[in-house]
Order: structure tokens, then sequence, then C-alpha cells
């Protein structure tokens, strides 16, 4: 049994940022809707476990050593009695990461390949083999980008009791960008925090999840420090004092790069006065043991 919190909280944020009293900000706490599953990953996963296909007593997906998704999935596989594998991108057999050491204690059966064979996840020989292989099982890609995860995100738009004029939040995949976009009406922005270098590419990616054109978004690629994972050192203290002084978590590879953009956007003046403005925390928090172990190799 997964116990869920849902609607997420959505509070206001007031930071001593410049110029932040020119706008009214706010976070939805997706972080919050569960210990392990938090954030996006809920969302984009909720209708993949409840709707498991007649038949289907398994899932597989993909992802790599620190993959959040890998982790979420793993974590409410197991809570659901679904076995699961894990397809990991590189060898970690004689080292495994935190996040793997957790999938092994869920029982998850984890498959490492390398490089090249990775590269082929979305290949239809690929995935054939797969399927060969498990023959009952649900294949996510990776991220959890299947066309019902945009559905679940969606459902953050349904959960607001107000109108913000822009949405921010972190892209990786792109699915949860994909999936807030079609709910927002014409007047409605919605802003992707690249946090891997990704210029065209990224776009080109939410276009594809997407079943029909929308202009009301754009993705920001000046905050990614220089690729996945990658920060400085002020990216870390900026997370330090958004716990130390708003108490809320944040790690720098997805969240932390989010809160900083806002309040680089903020203070050049991105917005006009009294824009609404709404942060999606989406959660991800046991990414930053990446950066612990980053730190201390
Ligand atoms: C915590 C967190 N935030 C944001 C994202 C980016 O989401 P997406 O891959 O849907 O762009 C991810 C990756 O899935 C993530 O783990």
């Amino acid at each position: 049994m997964l116990d869920i919190t849902l609607p997420s909280p959505c509070e206001r944020f007031t930071p001593d940022w410049k110029y932040a009293d020119d706008v009214d900000i706010y976070v939805k706490r997706d972080d919050l809707i569960h210990p392990v599953i938090s954030g996006n990953k809920w969302r984009k996963l909720k209708y993949a476990l409840s709707e498991l296909p007649d038949g289907m007593s398994r899932t597989v997906s993909f992802g790599g050593g620190y993959s959040n998704h890998l982790h979420a999935l793993g974590y409410a596989c197991q809570q659901l009695a679904i076995p699961f594998t894990a397809i990991v991108r590189g060898d970690y057999s004689a080292s495994p990461t935190p996040m793997l050491m957790d999938l092994l204690a869920w029982n998850c059966e984890l498959v490492y390949v390398n490089k090249l064979e990775y590269r082929q996840r979305e290949t239809p020989a690929y995935l054939k083999q797969i399927r060969m292989r498990y023959p009952n099982a649900v294949i996510i890609p990776e991220g959890g980008k299947q066309p019902s995860a945009l559905k679940g995100v969606g459902e953050i738009i349904d959960e607001l009791t107000f109108q913000p004029d822009y949405i921010l939040l972190p892209v990786g995949s792109g699915a949860t960008l994909a999936g807030l976009i079609p709910k927002l009406n014409a007047a409605q922005h919605a802003i992707g925090i690249a946090v891997l270098k990704g210029e065209n590419y990224l776009e080109t990616e939410v276009e594809s999840l997407l079943t029909k054109p929308h202009t009301n978004w754009r993705i920001e690629h000046k905050f990614h420090q220089g690729g996945y994972a990658k920060h400085s050192p002020e990216l870390v203290q900026f997370c330090q004092a958004l716990f130390q002084n708003h108490g809320i978590a944040t790690e720098p590879v997805y969240t932390g790069k989010l809160f900083y953009a806002a309040k680089t956007l903020i203070e050049n003046c991105y917005f006009q006065k009294g824009a609404k403005i709404l942060l999606i925390h989406t959660g991800g928090l046991q990414g930053a043991r990446k950066i612990k172990t980053d730190e201390t190799n």
C-alpha cells in the first residue's frame, strides 16, 4: 500500500531576494507527496502502476545509477508487490550506489548494461528483445515519460486554487513540462529550467510529447551550471540557505537549479510587477546522495 498525500500543499514563498516583493511567489510542494515517491515521480507513475493491463505482472524500466525515476519506481513496485527489473546504464556490481542498494533491498532485479547497449533503449529491436525476455512486463521508458505520465502531471494544475501567470519547473527529459503545457490557458506560461546541456534537443523532446503545438512555454538554458549534476559550491550554499531560512529541502541536481533560476530571473526583472509565479518542487531529494558521494570522492 502506498500512503500518498494529495493534493500537495501550495505555499506562499517570501524570500528576501531583490525584487521578490514585486511579485507573488508560490511553491507547489510535490516533494511532500510521499517520502520516497515524491515530486513528479508519483505524478508520472500513477497511471502506469494503477492501470497495469490484464496479464501484465512485472515492470521494466531504464536509468542511471542515481536515477530518481528507478528509485521511485522500485519502491512503488515493492510496496505494490509488482516484480521490477531495472536496466541500469553502467556496471555498478562491484560498488552499487546508495540508490542501487535501496533497489536491491527492495528485491528489484538489476541488469547492468554498457553504454552502447543502453543507447538502444528506445529502439524497436531492443524493446522486442526485452519483451521476449519479460513477456508479461510493462516497459516504462527512461524517466517515466510514457503518455500516461503527462495525464498524471497535468493533475498538478487541477489542484491549484488560483491561476499563476508563470509556472517554473526543472527539465530533465521534458515529460513533466509536456504534461503541464496543455493544461494552461493562453495567458499562462510554463518556463522549464534545463538542468542539463540540451538546447534545441530538449525543445524537440517536449514537442515530440505534445499532441499539438503550443506557444505558451519555453526552456531557459542558462542555469544548468555546466551539465547534468554539475554544480558550483555557491549552488550548494544556496540550497542550504533555502532550507535554513524557509524549511524547503532542495538538491543541486534539479530543484536547487530551479530555485536559483527563479531568484536570478526575479532579480533581473524578467517578470512583470504583480506576476503570480508558481515553482513546482519536483522532489528527488535522494539525488542529493550523488552530490555527497561526488564530494567525498
Ligand atoms: C527531482 C526531479 N525533478 C525534475 C525532473 C525532470 O523531470 P522531467 O524528466 O520530466 O523533465 C526529474 C527527472 O525526472 C527529477 O528527478
